[in-house]
């Protein structure tokens, strides 16, 4: 069963699905090693994962080790209909299209929930508090799950503290394979890819405003440097602002930055970080997006509010007017720029990320008897092995300890 736009687009989709396979060769060595093994066998699986071509491959290594696969998106403009086509050729069950309307969205995800899976692979919370909400009781069949991205992580330790998650849930997100390359350099690379192809300016010269200076911030504002513009940074956390400071970027608070900027990337995973206070203060011509997980972080429907007319101003690119005369510009409705106006990450990243997400489901199947309801991390046997075969695909060498070492750094007498 499945639920798209359109069977026939297929072939598009496969013809992305072999290029970003062609650049991931971890998940090639793990689709390998699924596939004699098959420790997926008589498990379902739904996953939920911004649905384009690296989640497709993803879904297919899954796939080749056995798995019954439901699969859905995770943000309704990242959804790219002719990849869901060639998963369902594949005869893999999939619930998504492009722009699904919020009612559509949640039957999507409903979807994959009613199929009663053993796994949840889950970006951003949202299977999850479904699960907990309105099917308790298809919780019983849940070994455990994977979350994905920081926001999910902030939900899974509020469940966590208040005693309601009702089974394991591994922190992906929080594996050193993951945040510390995605998070910072996929988003670095990609957020920018997103604006750039979206609005055709030079970024040379310009005042950068990034609103958050955690591990996505970070790469933003590095990447910004590196085409030339004058990076600000906005931040709650003084420890952070200090870093932007010494990493070379100016710190002030947004409602000064706003006066500035020519670009803004919001990237907190907070709500409310850009406001009509900030609006009425920005040049004519601005333009805002978000790089964070859910579309609150620039308060879209209180600049629609303001607005005296709007306008599409280019491909996915909404002109708002204030009553002062200024135009704003916001690219794609203020969800996640690098793919509800990108295709995402680099395939690279996405290998690291997803076979740390495959090897942490593999974890739970073989450890299904042994975790408790509650979040555990990534186990550091896992993030190493990934980082070991990487290092090795890449076909780099490093140094190990000699024996005398080893016990050198593991001893406190000199
Ligand atoms: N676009 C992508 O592809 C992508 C990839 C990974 C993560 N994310 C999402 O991006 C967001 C950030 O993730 P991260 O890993 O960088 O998190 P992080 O916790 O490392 O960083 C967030 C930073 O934002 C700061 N912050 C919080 N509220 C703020 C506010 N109101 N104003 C200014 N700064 C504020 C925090 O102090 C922190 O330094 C999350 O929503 C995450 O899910 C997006």
């Amino acid at each position: 069963m499945s639920e798209i736009r359109n069977e026939s687009i297929w072939k598009s989709g496969k013809t992305k699905i072999d290029w970003v396979r062609a650049n991931m060769p971890l998940l090639n060595s793990i689709e390998k090693e699924f596939s004699e093994k098959k420790p997926f066998k008589g498990i379902k699986i739904a996953l939920s994962i911004h649905l384009e071509a690296k989640t497709a491959y993803l879904c297919k290594v899954l796939a080749a080790g056995g798995a019954e696969m439901y699969i859905t998106g995770s943000n309704p403009l990242s959804t790219q209909d002719d990849v869901a086509a060639a998963l369902v050729h594949d005869g893999l069950n999939v619930y998504a299209w492009y722009n699904a309307s919020d009612e559509e969205y949640h039957r999507h995800t409903s979807e994959v929930i009613k199929a009663g899976p053993n796994i949840i692979i889950d970006d951003g919370g949202d299977l999850v508090n479904l699960i907990h909400n309105e099917y308790p009781e298809l919780i019983d069949n849940v070994i455990g799950g994977c979350e994905e991205t920081t926001t999910g992580i902030i939900r899974l330790i509020a469940m966590n503290n208040d005693n309601a998650l009702k089974f394991p849930m591994v922190l992906v997100n929080n594996a050193d394979c993951k945040h510390l390359f995605d998070n910072r350099y996929g988003t670095g690379q990609s957020v920018w890819d997103g604006i750039n192809r979206t609005t055709n300016l030079i970024v040379a010269g310009k005042n950068v405003v990034v609103a958050g200076y955690g591990w996505c911030g970070k790469g933003v504002a590095m990447r910004a440097k590196g085409m030339g513009a004058s990076v600000i940074v906005t931040e709650i956390d003084p420890i952070k602002a200090m870093e932007a400071v010494m990493d070379g970027f100016k710190v002030m608070k947004m409602e000064k930055a706003a006066k500035i900027g020519d670009f803004f990337i919001t990237v907190t995973g907070c709500k409310d970080v850009i406001t009509e206070k900030s609006f009425m203060n920005m040049k004519d011509g601005a333009i805002m997006c978000n790089a964070g997980h859910f579309d609150c972080e620039v308060d879209v429907a209180g600049l629609k509010d303001l607005a005296v007319e709007t306008k599409q101003a280019r491909n996915n690119i909404m002109g708002y007017k204030l009553p002062n005369g200024n135009w704003l510009n916001v690219i794609a409705e203020g969800r996640l720029v690098n793919l509800a106006a990108g295709d995402g990450h680099p395939a690279e990243i996405m290998d690291m990320s997803f076979a740390i997400q495959a090897l942490s489901a593999l974890y739970l199947v073989e450890n299904r008897d042994k975790l408790k309801e509650k979040i555990i991390d990534v186990p550091k046997s896992v993030d190493n092995e990934v980082a070991r075969r990487k290092i090795k695909f890449w076909g780099l060498e490093i140094d190990s300890l000699t024996p005398e070492q080893e016990k050198y750094l593991s001893s406190w007498e000199v």
